[in-house]
């Protein structure tokens, strides 16, 4: 079988852009892949954040993967941190990322440039703790959204360098960017990705959001002048709000421009409030039960780091003992 590795940061809440980006491949993969899901709660301590918020926050985004459809039993879900070899192995990455190939990353350019009072060098390393997220598990493919492409292609080179430089270790990964839903944009500016730590609510849905808060935004969101329903790249709003669409509904960009002729932006707005709350009311239920027995929630997390670490250590050893380190007795 092949081996998937993918994760999310427990910044904020997750948004429909995680899950149609993400989360809802994740969930088909899982019957044909070996695959490990992970909330990188290490990667999340590169922005400040308050302890009692981000320990809170692990949980609940492990809940979501569950609710959203990931089965324990069948793939391997953990915290990061509860898997030491991440940071070990990125150690030893970091002594062969360049400097230059690292403040090139636009995601580290972005928030650099966002986040000026904190650039601390967890920033700059953050794809090559990344990195070692996936050459841990020998992962083969990566499903992501297309705003990770330029840290896997790092991950890539990573894995070659390392390679070329001892002998063959790693598995060099491919990222596996699903068509529709790759890139969700925000709802208030459409030319930027919906992120989840946008400072403007509206901008994003998050996937645990009330019907009446999901009406409201999507009435809110922004649209172009024109009136038809049409995917054209010089109407971004509703064009965003097309690939939503699709990403739910299973339709093709035509079937849903047919669907629509002869009818509005108040049309299009109306039925996809109703998909997007119809779709998560599943979810929500899931996810209500499962934050209800806490404990169930932390043995299926400390089973999936104990399948990990395992993993893990295989790599791990066989690095230490490639570049060089004195195995311990
Ligand atoms: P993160 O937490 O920013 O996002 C999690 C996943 O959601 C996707 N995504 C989107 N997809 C479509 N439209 C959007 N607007 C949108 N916003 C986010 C992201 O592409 C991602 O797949 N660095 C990663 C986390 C990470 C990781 C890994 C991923 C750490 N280690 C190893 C894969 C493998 C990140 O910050 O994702």
């Amino acid at each position: 079988k092949k081996i998937i590795l993918s994760g999310m940061q427990p910044s904020g809440i997750l948004t429909i852009g995680n899950y149609l980006g993400a989360l809802k491949n994740w969930v088909t993969l899982q019957s044909e892949y070996d695959c490990l899901f992970m909330v990188v709660d290490l990667h999340a301590l590169t922005v400040k954040q308050v302890p009692a918020d981000l320990r809170s926050r692990c949980l609940s985004f492990s809940a979501q993967y569950l609710a959203s459809g990931i089965d324990p039993e069948q793939s391997t879900i953990f915290l990061q941190s509860h898997v030491s070899e991440h940071a070990e192995l990125a150690w030893v990455l970091n002594t062969m990322a360049y400097m230059g190939e690292l403040s090139r990353m636009t995601q580290f350019k972005d928030k650099s440039q966002r986040h000026e009072e904190n650039v601390n060098a967890g920033l700059l390393t953050y794809p090559v703790l990344m990195a070692a997220d996936v050459l841990l598990y020998q992962a083969n493919l990566v499903p992501v959204g297309s705003d990770q492409k330029q840290h896997l292609e790092l991950t890539r080179d990573l894995a070659q360098r390392f390679n070329q430089r001892y002998s063959e270790t790693f598995t060099v990964p491919e990222p596996f960017i699903p068509k529709v839903g790759a890139r969700i944009m925000s709802l208030q500016d459409p030319t930027k990705k919906m992120s989840k730590s946008d400072e403007n609510p509206d901008a994003y849905i998050g996937i645990l959001e009330t019907p009446e808060v999901i009406r409201r935004k999507i009435k809110r969101a922004v649209t172009d002048s024109g009136t038809d329903v049409r995917f054209d790249e010089t109407r971004p709003g509703v064009s965003n709000l097309i690939t939503i669409h699709a990403a739910l509904s299973g339709k093709s960009v035509q079937e849903i421009e047919d669907h629509f002729a002869g009818k509005g932006y108040g049309d299009l707005k109306g039925e996809l409030a109703e998909l997007l709350v119809e779709g998560l009311a599943p979810i929500q239920k899931r996810y209500a039960e499962l934050m209800g027995d806490k404990t169930g929630l932390e043995q299926i997390l400390a089973r999936g780091a104990e399948r990990a670490r395992g993993r893990a250590r295989r790599t791990l050893s066989k690095v230490f003992r490639k570049v060089g380190l004195v195995p311990a007795q």
